[in-house]
């Protein structure tokens, strides 16, 4: 008996290297893979705008705009065989300055949601997709590009 005991010890004892090793990290959620914490560029820690040219900063921006873009025409987003654009057709009417009212009430949802639960509602529902993780970059690509909608009027 004692000995089954002492057995049981060890075991439990070899065990908690891998238990701490599998401990998640808690900010992985939070912070998107591709960013590297430990070597963000100067600018980002409140380096002066000038530290880098504004232009560069736009053009980076664009390709995220544009990549969106390109998503937002793409039925292979989903399994219906609808893209965003076959219900959103004139998408700087319909959707301009809307994305940037989130968080809101949805009353599809039946609570309040942010800009990505709204993105994923459609992508899930009407489009038969798989949801995109919040830091997807595909994610970032389409708010960019909802961001980058202005209403004509
Ligand atoms: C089958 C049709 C359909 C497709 C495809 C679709 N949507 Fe929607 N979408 C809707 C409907 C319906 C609403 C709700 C309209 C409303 O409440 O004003 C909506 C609402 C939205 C809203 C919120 C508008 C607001 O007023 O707050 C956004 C943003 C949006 N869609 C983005 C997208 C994106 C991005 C895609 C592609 C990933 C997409 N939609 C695909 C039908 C669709």
């Amino acid at each position: 008996m004692k000995r089954k005991l002492w057995l049981v010890m060890v075991w439990g004892l070899l065990c908690l290297p891998a238990a701490l090793a599998e401990a998640p990290d808690p900010n992985d959620d939070l912070v998107p893979d591709q960013i590297d914490l430990d070597n963000l560029e100067k600018p980002l820690l409140g380096g002066k705008a000038t530290d880098r040219p504004e232009s560069s900063v736009d053009q980076r921006l664009q390709a995220f705009i544009d990549q969106g873009r390109d998503l937002f025409a793409d039925p292979g987003l989903g399994t219906s065989g609808k893209a965003c654009l076959a219900c959103h057709q004139d998408p700087a009417a319909s959707l301009g300055g809307k994305i940037q009212t989130y968080p809101k009430f949805s009353k599809v949802a039946g609570t309040v949601i942010n800009d990505v639960h709204q993105v994923n509602l459609c992508l899930t529902k009407p489009m038969k997709g798989q949801p995109l993780n919040a830091d997807d970059e595909r994610m970032t690509a389409l708010l960019a590009y909802l961001k980058s909608l202005v209403r004509p009027d």
